[in-house]
C-alpha cells in the first residue's frame, strides 16, 4: 500500500515513516522543509534500510502537489504538514490560516480528483481550549485560543463537511497531547531552529548550558505544586497510532476522532525532577508568572482509541528522559541525544 505522507521531513512525520516502512507500507514524502532538513528522511532510511520517495513540494504549489499524484499511486494520506507556532500564529495569522488551512483545502481537492479518499489528520488537544474537566473525552466542546489552533479547528470541519458531502472519504481526526521523545536511536528527533517553545527542548538545552535556566511558566495553578500539568506522549507511540488508524479507516470506512495522549498528566516540576534523574544534570529553573493563553491541566482519556483502534501508549516518562540508549548526531551539530534530547 502506497501511504503520501505530507510533513513527512518533520518530527512527527519522520517517526512516523520509520513505522510505515518498518510496517511494509511504500511511502511518499512531500515536504516544502520550512522547517525541516531531507536529512531527517536519509536517516529514516538508514534506520528502515528501505527508500521514501521524497518530493520536495509545498502544499501551496497545486500543479507540482497535482504531479506527485499523477506519477506515484497513492492510497491513503497522512497529513501532517502545517505551521505549528502558536506565538507566532498570533504574530502572522494570515500565513498559518494560508498554509494550514489553504494547503490542505488543495490537498483534498486534488485527492478527490484521483480518487484518493482515506486521510488520516494531524490535530491537536488544542481544539479542547479549556476543558471543563480533565481527562478531556473526544466529545469535549471545542474552541480555539489562537489561530493555530483556529486553523485545526478548521481543518477539523472542513473534512467533517467533506465527508458529509461524499461518505467515500474515510477521515481519522488524530488529536495529539504532547509529543515528546525520538526515536530510540537517536538520530532523528525534534530539532528546534530557534529558542524552543516547548517543555522538554527547553529543559534538554538548559541541560547541556545551551540556556542558562528554565522559566517555569506559573507556580499558582490549582495543581498539587502549582505548575501545569500536561499529558506527555511519546512520539514512537504516536506513530504507532497512525498505523493503526490507517488499519481501522480500512476495515471500517467512515469518519473519526481519537484522542492520543497516555491518560496520565505530570506537571512542569515532575518532568524536570524526572529528567534530573535521567540524565544526571542539575536543571535550574525559576517560577515565573504564567504564559499568556496556558491553561492548568490538560490530559486525555485515551479509552476510545484503546477500544476502537487497540491502540495505547507504550512508553512511561521514565522512558521520555532515559539515560542514552543510542548516540546520534542530528544535523551534524555533533550533540549527543538521549531520547532525542541533548545531554551533553
Ligand atoms: P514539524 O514542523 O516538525 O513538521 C511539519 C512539517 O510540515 C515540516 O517538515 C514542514 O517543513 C512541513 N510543512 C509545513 N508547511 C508545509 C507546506 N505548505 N507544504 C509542505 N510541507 C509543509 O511539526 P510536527 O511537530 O512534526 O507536527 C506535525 C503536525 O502535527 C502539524 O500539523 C502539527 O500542527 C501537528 N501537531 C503537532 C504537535 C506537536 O507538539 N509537535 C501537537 C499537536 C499537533
Ligand atoms: C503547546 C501549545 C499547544 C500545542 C502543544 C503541543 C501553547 C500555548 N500551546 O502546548 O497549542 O498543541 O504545545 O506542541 O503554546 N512550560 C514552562 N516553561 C517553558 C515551556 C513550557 O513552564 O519554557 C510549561 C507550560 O506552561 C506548560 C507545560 O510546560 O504547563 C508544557 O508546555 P508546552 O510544551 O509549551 O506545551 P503546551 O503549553 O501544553
Amino acid at each position: 500500500m502506497h501511504i503520501l505522507v505530507t510533513g513527512g521531513a518533520g518530527y512527527i512525520g519522520s517517526h512516523t515513516c520509520v513505522e510505515l516502512l518498518n510496517d511494509g507500507y511504500e511511502v511518499i514524502v512531500v515536504d516544502n522543509l520550512s522547517n525541516s532538513s531531507e536529512e531527517s528522511l536519509k536517516r529514516v532510511e538508514t534506520i528502515t534500510g528501505k527508500q521514501i520517495d521524497f518530493h520536495k513540494v509545498d502544499l501551496l504549489d497545486r500543479e507540482s502537489l497535482n504531479a506527485v499524484f499523477n506519477t506515484t499511486s497513492i492510497q491513503a494520506v497522512i497529513h501532517f504538514a502545517g505551521l505549528k507556532a502558536v506565538g507566532e500564529s498570533i504574530s502572522i495569522p494570515l500565513s498559518y490560516y494560508h498554509n494550514n488551512v489553504t494547503g490542505t483545502l488543495i490537498l483534498c481537492e486534488i485527492m478527490k480528483s484521483h480518487n484518493v479518499k482515506n486521510m488520516v489528520f494531524s490535530s491537536s488537544a488544542t481544539v479542547y481550549g479549556e476543558p471543563k474537566s480533565v481527562p478531556i473525552k473526544e466529545d469535549f466542546p471545542v474552541s480555539a485560543a489562537n489561530p493555530y489552533g483556529r486553523s485545526k479547528l478548521m481543518i477539523e470541519d472542513i473534512l467533517r463537511d467533506l465527508f458529509v458531502s461524499d461518505n467515500r472519504f474515510n477521515i481519522a481526526l488524530l488529536r495529539y497531547f504532547n509529543p515528546v521523545g525520538a526515536h530510540p536511536g537517536g538520530s532523528i528527533g525534534e530539532d528546534p531552529n530557534d529558542i524552543p517553545n516547548n517543555l522538554l527542548p527547553y529543559i534538554s538545552q538548559v541541560a547541556v548550558g545551551k540556556l542558562p535556566e528554565l522559566s517555569v511558566f506559573g507556580g499558582d495553578y490549582p495543581t498539587p505544586d502549582g505548575t501545569g500539568i500536561r499529558d506527555y506522549i511519546h512520539v514512537m507511540d504516536l506513530a504507532k497510532g497512525h498505523i493503526k488508524a490507517l488499519s481501522k479507516l480500512e476495515s471500517a470506512p467512515g469518519i473519526v476522532t481519537y484522542n492520543l495522549g497516555t491518560g496520565q498528566g505530570y506537571s512542569v516540576l515532575e518532568m524536570v525532577e524526572a529528567f534530573e534523574k535521567a540524565s544526571g544534570k542539575k536543571i535550574p529553573y525559576k517560577i515565573i508568572d504564567r504564559r499568556q493563553g496556558d491553561i492548568a491541566a490538560c490530559y486525555a482519556d485515551p479509552s476510545l482509541a484503546k477500544i476502537e483502534l487497540n491502540w495505547s501508549a507504550e512508553q512511561t516518562m521514565a522512558t521520555f528522559v532515559r539515560p542514552p540508549t543510542g548516540h546520534g548526531f542530528f544535523r551534524n551539530t555533533k550533540i549527543r541525544y538521549s531520547a532525542g534530547y541533548i545531554i551533553s
